[in-house]
């Protein structure tokens, strides 16, 4: 039986339509998922949209229009969008969906029956006029920091989760699966910050708006927005209504979150799964931010694009490569339009680009693009067979450790040195010596392979470019088990070259 992988993207809140920064979470979970399900995996990806809360709620009455139907736009706008990256997810969540409402209602009656949840008072400084409840030390010469005005203590009667209950059993499960959290930093800020200095129970109800899922058995209350967004990763599934899915993927073998929210994820939602008496996730990756202008990306700042426009400008696998080549993974990192391009002409146009064109384009001109491989070896040859034959394991290995700029690096390296092999072995000389004729096979058919081995690695991360170059190949042989060298057919008629990837002029 295939191994199960289920990786899931935090959901997005649908305030305003979706940025590169989204995109790069969302890019990044794709190409795990994609190496994943090369490698055989049984794997379930998702990705969805947090769609309650007083923001939203704001932003729909601004716009005149229901929370509902105000999500509904930028929703279809965010499905288009993952359509036009490539975004291979198996299932999107909504949380308007009716069958996540109603199961998050059970879930929240059953902790409430067990004890977990109970009613108490929420007591904090409330500003009126913002509807928002502050802290102390959040206040700005005791008046509230948003509108500077008079803040009063007020109480209101919520519901509260014990938090406090699971503080021990949370440490014992971070100290006993030490790669729970990742990158290491995150752990020890949480310990650190949050879990250390005693966790609080969590106020998990407001009755001060209302779009939000009903707490069913006390209707003027609606669920905190956090429970009601984790809870994605099982109503999913269809807990706990049909334990079919659950049996098949639950626990989770990776969220990959942005660094902000990692917090949510490894305290608040391990406590409630194990309220729930449900495994925890295998792991929580808390990635960096992308910046633009070293800055936040913002809205209100203007500071960036719409992600399709530079779809369409640079195509598809130039975003999908720069998202997840640029940037280390786990740090923050520059968006530029500049970097970009850059990189797309380095790396895609010069080094992958130029690489498979020449090869195919040498193999019409001096075989009518008919391969073979008389196996005249030299030593070069084995360098760069082996060099091909390693790769497989390395990228797998980056992968797992989720250093995916690492494993796409090692990629590049091995066609950097296919590039150099072709300016070493010179095809062009051999071809003006007839006695070289099956040298020069066997160097192309050494081209040809590793072209198509590369590509086989690359397909997870840029599918489109992959898909190309192995039509171009012609060739049958594109699964991961054929990763080995020397499996790409003889006598195959390769298809007529194609230019991948155009060099980029900069104004
Ligand atoms: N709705 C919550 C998450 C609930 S998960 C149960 C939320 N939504 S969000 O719309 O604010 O999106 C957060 C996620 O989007 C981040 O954790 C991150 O993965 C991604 N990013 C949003 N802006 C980003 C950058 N500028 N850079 C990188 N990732 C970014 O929090």
């Amino acid at each position: 039986m295939k191994e199960k992988f289920y990786i899931t993207t935090p959901i997005y809140y649908p305030s305003a339509n979706f940025h590169i920064g989204h995109c790069y979470t969302t890019i990044i979970a794709d190409a795990i998922a994609r190496y994943k399900r090369l490698t055989g995996y049984d794997v379930y990806f998702q990705t969805g949209t947090d769609e309650h809360g007083e923001k939203i709620e704001k932003k729909a009455k601004e716009a005149g229009v229901t929370p509902k139907e105000y999500v509904d736009k930028i929703i279809e706008n965010a499905k288009d969008l993952w359509k036009s990256l490539n975004i291979s997810y198996d299932y999107f969540i909504r949380t308007t969906d009716e069958d996540h409402i109603r199961r998050v209602q059970k879930i929240f009656k059953k902790l409430y029956e067990q004890g977990d949840i109970y009613k108490g008072t929420y007591e904090g400084l409330y500003c009126v006029p913002c509807e928002s409840f502050w802290t102390e030390s959040q206040l700005v010469d005791g008046k509230c920091p948003d509108c500077g005005r008079e803040v009063k203590l007020v109480s209101e009667e919520a519901y509260f989760f014990k938090l406090s209950k699971y503080q021990d059993r949370l440490v014992k499960y971070y100290e006993e699966h030490p790669d729970f959290i990742l990158p290491l930093s995150r752990k020890n800020e949480m310990l650190n910050n949050f879990i250390n200095p005693g966790l609080e129970d969590l106020c998990v109800s407001r009755t001060s708006f209302t779009w939000g899922i009903p707490v069913d058995f006390d209707s003027k209350h609606v669920v905190y927005v956090w429970v009601d967004a984790l809870s994605n990763y099982i109503t999913s599934l269809g807990y706990p209504e049909d334990d079919t899915l659950m049996k098949k993927y639950w626990p989770a073998t990776l969220h990959l979150v942005g660094k902000e929210i990692v917090r949510f994820h490894v305290i608040i939602w391990p406590c409630m799964l194990m309220a729930l008496g449900l495994p925890l996730p295998k792991q929580v990756f808390g990635h960096g931010w992308l910046k633009i202008d070293g800055g936040k990306i913002s809205k209100s700042l203007g500071n960036y694009k719409d992600p399709r426009e530079y779809i369409n400008d640079y195509g598809v696998d130039a975003v999908r490569y720069y998202a997840l080549r640029e940037v280390p993974f786990g740090s923050d990192g520059n968006f530029s339009e500049e970097a970009l391009i850059s990189r797309t002409n380095s790396d895609l146009a010069n080094t992958l680009g130029n690489l498979v064109n020449r090869t195919i384009s040498m193999e019409h001109k001096y075989f009518d693009g008919v391969t073979k491989n008389p196996r005249v070896y030299e030593e070069i040859d084995h360098e760069l067979i082996e060099r091909v034959n390693n790769l497989k394991n390395i990228v797998e290995g980056k992968i797992n450790g989720l250093k995916v700029n690492e494993a796409i690096e090692e990629i590049m390296e091995v066609l950097r040195s296919c590039n150099k092999y072709i300016d070493e072995s010179t095809p062009w000389t051999l071809a003006k010596d007839e006695s070289k004729k099956d040298r020069l096979a066997t160097v192309l058919y050494n081209l040809l392979e590793s072209i198509r081995i590369c590509a086989i690695l690359l397909s997870p991360f840029i599918p489109d470019t992959a898909n190309k170059i192995l039509e171009q190949l012609n060739t049958k042989e594109t699964s991961y088990e054929s990763v080995n060298f020397g499996a790409l057919e003889e006598n195959l008629k390769l298809n007529e070259p194609k230019i991948l990837f155009n060099r980029i002029e900069t104004k």
